[in-house]
């Protein structure tokens, strides 16, 4: 069984787990707070940051897990999909170790990773099963059949719920990014105060543009008849907005696991960390009779031990690659 170091810097953090015979031995996540005060991720920076942080994460992470770079079996990165910039330091970093060190390199898939977290901790979900992944920039029902075989059968056709999530925090003046934020407030708000049109889309597919704007309008419209309307009921608008967005999401993967007559359902990626999400997704597995599974906080927003994880099953399939590999922005599925 493989020692593996992985590494991880699509977006903006930058991550070094170690895994040793299929088990987590650190997980060391540097976040990036240079973008707060722009509202977004820059790239640019995110990738410069990446380059101060990427050392001492790596070194942090073989120390905790107490491991040599003798030790290891194989050096495994992020490949994609994620920013150019970013993915650019952790695979450059990930090629020239592997190098320096002769050991065998492993590319993974950011989105695979994010369903693999699973695996991480016990019970783990059997297959097949229904994973439906929520993050910043993908919003997919996953069908997995095996640790490297799973397809996509639905996906959003515009943004990805954690856009709708950000945009609409930054709506209502919350620093970047809002989703948490959102995720507070909603606690102690009314679900059912507001409510907002909701797209209807083909099959599988979601779609959140169109909610995206109502939101605008709406905030827009209850401003101008009371400037003081977001201070007044903020706790209500981010739990109506949550409230709309967890039943999109819940609504389809309640038809996938109906059409597929498969019963074994999980949450993965950033999103999956809200609480709202947890809560509704429990409710609706013990309708359904569902067996249901949800990570760990730390192992829902981007984070190297589920790229280790990934890269533990591909190791034992014996999937490397060579040194001409390049990172690719939009890798497919
Ligand atoms: O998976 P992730 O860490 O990065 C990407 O690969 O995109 O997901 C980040 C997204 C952001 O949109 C963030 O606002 C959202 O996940 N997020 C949340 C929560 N925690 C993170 N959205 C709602 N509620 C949360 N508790
Ligand atoms: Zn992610």
């Amino acid at each position: 069984m493989p020692v593996i170091l992985a590494i991880e810097s699509s977006c903006d953090e930058t991550s070094a787990a170690v895994i040793r015979h299929g088990q987590v031995r650190s997980n060391v996540v540097a976040n990036q707070t240079v973008h707060v005060q722009y509202g977004g991720v820059v790239p640019e920076l995110a990738s410069r940051a990446h380059q101060q942080h990427i050392v001492p994460v790596v070194s942090q992470a073989l120390a905790q897990a107490q491991t040599a770079k003798t030790e290891l079996d194989a050096i495994a990165f992020t490949r994609g999909p994620g920013l150019l910039g970013s993915l650019l330091v952790g695979g450059s970093f990930a090629k020239a170790l592997a190098l320096g060190l002769a050991k065998p390199l492993i590319e993974v898939h950011h989105m695979h990773a994010h369903v693999l977290a699973h695996f991480i901790e016990e019970p783990q979900p059997q297959f097949p099963f229904i994973c439906l992944t929520v993050s910043g920039g993908h919003t997919q029902l996953v069908l997995v059949r095996a640790p490297l075989d799973m397809t996509i059968i639905g996906q959003t056709q515009d943004d990805a719920v954690g856009e709708a999530f950000d945009k609409a925090a930054k709506i209502l003046g919350l620093p970047y990014p809002g989703g948490p934020l959102i995720d507070q407030h909603a606690q102690t708000g009314n679900p059912e105060a507001f409510s907002f049109p909701e797209v209807q889309t083909p099959g599988l597919n979601f779609s959140f543009s169109g909610i995206k704007t109502a939101f605008l309008y709406f905030v827009q419209d209850k401003t101008r008849q009371n400037p003081d309307f977001v201070t007044e009921h903020l706790s209500d608008i981010c739990a109506s907005m949550q409230h709309t967005l967890v039943k999109i999401l819940l609504g389809k993967l309640r038809r996938a696991a109906r059409e597929l007559k498969i019963n074994e359902v999980a949450i993965a990626g950033g999103v999956s960390a809200n609480r709202g999400l947890r809560q509704a997704l429990r409710d609706l597995a013990n309708r359904e009779g569902w067996r249901v599974h949800v990570p760990a906080f730390q192992y829902c927003t981007d984070n190297a031990a589920m790229i280790a994880m990934a890269a533990h099953y591909k190791y034992l399939a014996g999937e490397f690659v060579g040194q001409d590999i390049s990172p690719e922005p939009r890798l497919a599925f």
